[in-house]
């Protein structure tokens, strides 16, 4: 065991929270807002809608917020100029620049892997002729990582400081807080698949039916599935099934409304028969972290040949495993000498 143990200590080296789309190194300040057809976005409105840092746009129920229980949730974002049509048409332009869009045909299904779902069924229109002719273009187009637009920089960081507050008490930590929009054509299916952080989901127009399952539910994800997620983003092990309909929390979502997601709840999404506009907030705490952490060190395990217990089960090899990670990182801390530089594309420094 402690071969092992030495082994996940250097493997743990890798860097396990390196950001997942690099470092912006030309960020530059908008003062306004141009977008095709000259058109001008108003600033002072802009900037008008982002000074809201002292309440939260987003509400949950009177029972209170469990981070790791999916819940309904409400929001007061739909008629915010960031997030209407001609300014997301200029915003997918600018990203479309930088790479950061996704996007497919409506011909995917609740069953396509997620992770080949562009190859398979590729929409071959530009991001903004896409939402230019979104009533009509059959296709799901996502605004990856909005936050690295200095606009929607500032954006993501006020609505998700406006949140804090209520978070921090029952889940500190949060950090790595991103940004991301979709829109989708009448009718598109966003197949089934998890991701790695809390996410705040948020009607903002149109209607959608979202299938929300528990993060810990292991009948839809198991723990290999789970191990490997977190170890090397691979979502092969997360296989659609029927009948898993019957097991997810069911929200028909209209503008005003929303979800909240736990890391690595499943999730899928049938678009109505109108055109859909949702936005995500996401981000990373101590806990996330610390789970995502103890999955992939399960997973280098199983890369060894052992058989860990589900993460959660067992504290001693758990504790282990994150004092081997914890020493790991103290190394590298140190041996870095002065950190590194260079701007994050995230809403805000972690480092
Ligand atoms: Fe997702």
């Amino acid at each position: 065991m402690s071969l092992a143990l030495r082994i996940i200590l250097t493997r743990c080296g890798k860097k396990f929270w390196a950001a997942k789309i690099g470092r912006m190194q030309h960020l530059t300040t908008f003062t306004e807002c141009t977008m095709p057809g000259d058109s001008k976005v108003d600033a002072a409105v802009i900037s008008d809608a982002l000074q809201t840092r002292s309440q939260s746009q987003i509400t949950f129920q009177s029972d209170g917020f469990d981070p790791w229980r999916v819940q309904p949730i409400k929001h007061r974002l739909s008629d915010h100029p960031l997030l209407q049509m001609p300014q997301l048409l200029a915003l997918a332009d600018r990203l479309d620049v930088m790479g950061s869009i996704r996007t497919h045909s409506n011909d995917a299904a609740a069953g396509t892997p997620f992770n080949d779902a562009t190859r398979l069924y590729p929409n071959t229109r530009s991001a903004a002729q896409t939402l230019a002719e979104i009533n009509d273009a059959k296709a799901f187009l996502s605004l990856l990582n909005v936050q690295i637009d200095p606009l929607y920089r500032e954006f993501v960081g006020t609505i998700l400081d406006g949140v804090r507050p209520l978070l921090e008490p029952c889940d500190p930590g949060m950090c790595y807080r991103g940004g991301w929009i979709f829109v989708s054509s009448p009718h598109t299916v966003t197949p089934f698949h998890f991701d790695k952080e809390h996410n705040f989901l948020l009607q903002i127009r149109g209607k959608k039916r979202v299938y929300v399952w528990d993060a810990n539910d292991t009948v839809v994800a198991n723990e290999l599935a789970r191990d490997r997620f977190h170890h090397c983003h691979e979502r092969k092990l997360l296989v659609w099934n029927e009948a898993f309909r019957e097991r997810a929390q069911v929200f028909d979502l209209r503008p005003g409304e929303g979800a909240y997601m736990p890391s690595t709840s499943p999730h899928m999404v049938e678009n109505g028969d109108q055109t859909s506009v949702t936005m995500s907030f996401t981000y990373y705490t101590d806990s996330t972290r610390r789970n995502a952490l103890l999955h992939k060190a399960h997973a280098m395990l199983r890369e060894m040949g052992f058989v860990p217990p589900p993460v959660g089960t067992s504290s001693f090899l758990d504790d282990g495993l994150l004092l081997l990670a914890q020493a790991r990182r103290l190394w590298r801390r140190l041996a870095r000498r002065g950190g590194e530089s260079g701007t994050t594309a995230y809403a805000e420094d972690d480092r």
